[in-house]
């Protein structure tokens, strides 16, 4: 007998199939009813909705007891028009196989809501939620989206290396590569560590940006993007920071400041609104359990223009709103990183809208940014938005050869070892830039998740790497 997915019995036209035998498999969600009539709702993961197993407790008597939460089911029955409300079809059961049973003593996830913490301690399991199947099947459709938004556009998938001996955003927060023995590693005469005898043949970590190499993509493709991991060994706790997240890193030749911003603004509304054409199922059950001002602010969104702010003047809003009694935990002054408090003040209460902050402090940003002439700032851009804070980093790149390197030396940086990279800006330099979207912070905006850790199925933070 033919299987059909449950997704397409409750959404597509299947008046043709009314009345005919038809097999759906799945997992429980639920089981009710009484001597007369049992009802088991049934979910395969292929929508947020289930269907509805109409069984004769006469008949299932002995299987029915194996029917509870969680167990997975073969059920072969009629398609018919549901006689209760909310469902258009049901399955009338002739016949149920129970493949796996879920023991109710054990079985953890029974009918009550779950705390989110609860959950990730069963991070193995949580999948068979609502909540993240909701949030898993987004998470793919925004994948869909950004490959088809770069390949509509002519930009070219490119594939940068994971294991990297470049520390591209300076941050000195990569995660050491070796196979050497630790307890027990080779030493030169120095006493200090002989990388040479690593697996490498040099020190090595895991990338925490493929910008450097997708750079070298751009200089020779003109326009590409990277999809993939990256890690970083950010001892943050925070609901918003991942030690492995997925980046997505356009690159762009000849592309100034003005067309970067624009392709920023054009891309995360493009990516909102595939989530509004082609996932409103799980965007309205999230709007319901978890955020419900959700589908508003995905709406309010695409229909917004993004601010452009110079940091010179978003410090001075920031100093009027300290100077008129708003309290911040950190100060704020000409030169300093903005905390995430600051960057929300700007955007929820100020702006009321996601602003695009330009021109920082050269300081406060990574060596690659192209100088501005005031000697003072670089061409990054941030892209602030409301609940995450920053969602994409970017910039132009510095693409004097002479210019690059003064920085590099200024900020004691070792050239040696990045002699490819200069390489772009010794032969056929071009102007160029990029920048990188965080593709979970992507994730708690179009979903409504609060913790960034709930919107990757296995989330490493410090001192967690389960399953
Ligand atoms: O601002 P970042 O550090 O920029 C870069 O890595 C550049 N190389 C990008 C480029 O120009 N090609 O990181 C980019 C984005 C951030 O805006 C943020 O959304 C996300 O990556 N991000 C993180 N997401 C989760 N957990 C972390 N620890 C993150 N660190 C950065
Ligand atoms: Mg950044």
């Amino acid at each position: 007998m033919k299987r059909y997915e449950i997704k397409y019995l409750l959404k597509e036209d299947v008046s043709s199939l009314i009345g005919t035998d038809v097999c759906v498999k799945g997992w429980v969600r639920t089981k009710r009813g009484n001597k007369n009539v049992a009802f088991i709702a049934l979910n395969d993961g292929s929508i947020i909705h289930n269907i509805q197993v109409v069984a004769d407790p006469s008949r299932f008597e002995e299987t029915l007891k194996r029917v509870t939460t969680g167990a997975c089911l073969c059920v072969e029955g009629k398609l018919v028009e549901s006689q209760g409300s909310g469902q258009a079809v049901e399955v009338q059961a002739e016949n149920i196989i129970v493949y796996g049973e879920a023991d109710p003593e054990s079985y953890p996830l029974q009918k009550k809501g779950h705390s989110m913490e609860f959950l990730r301690e069963i991070g193995h399991l949580r999948l068979r939620t609502n909540t993240f199947g909701a949030v898993m099947r987004l998470r793919h459709n925004m994948a869909m989206a950004i490959h088809t938004f770069f390949h509509e556009r002519g930009f070219f998938y490119f594939h940068t290396p994971l294991f990297s001996a470049s520390d591209c955003e300076g941050a000195g927060e990569m995660v050491h590569v070796s196979t050497l023995d630790p307890e027990n590693p080779p030493r030169g005469n120095d006493g200090k560590i002989d990388w040479e005898q690593d697996f490498f043949g040099k020190f090595t970590a895991l990338t925490v940006s493929g910008q450097l190499e997708g750079e070298l993509g751009a200089t020779s493709l003109g326009k590409i993007y990277t999809f993939g991991p990256t890690f970083r060994a950010e001892n943050s706790n925070t609901p918003r920071h991942l030690a492995e997240f997925w980046m997505i890193e356009p690159e762009m030749a000849f592309y100034q400041l003005d067309e970067l911003t624009a392709l920023e603004e054009e891309f995360i509304k493009y990516c909102v609104r595939w989530a509004l054409d082609h996932c409103m199922d799980d965007l309205e059950f999230l709007n319901k359990m978890i955020d419900n001002g959700l589908i508003e602010r995905l709406r309010s969104v695409i229909d917004t223009d993004f601010v452009r702010l110079p940091y010179t003047e978003g410090i001075k809003i920031l100093e009027d709103a300290v100077a008129k009694g708003h309290k911040f935990e950190f100060p704020v002054s000409w030169g300093v990183d903005l905390a995430s408090e600051h960057e929300r003040y700007l955007v929820e209460q100020h702006f009321k809208k996601p602003v695009i902050m330009i021109d920082y402090p050269k300081e406060i940003k990574a060596f690659y940014m192209k100088q501005n002439d005031d000697c003072r700032t670089v061409q990054g851009t941030d892209v602030l938005f409301p609940q995450i804070g920053e969602i994409i980093g970017g910039s132009v790149r510095e693409e004097s050869y002479d210019k690059l390197v003064a920085r590099m030396d200024e900020l004691g940086m070792d050239r040696s070892g990045m002699e490819w990279y200069l390489d772009t800006r010794r032969f056929g330099s071009c102007p160029h830039a990029g920048f990188g979207l965080g593709f979970e912070r992507l994730m708690l905006f179009v979903t409504g998740m609060a913790n960034i850790r709930d919107v990757i199925p296995f989330p490493r933070t410090p001192k967690t790497a389960e399953f």
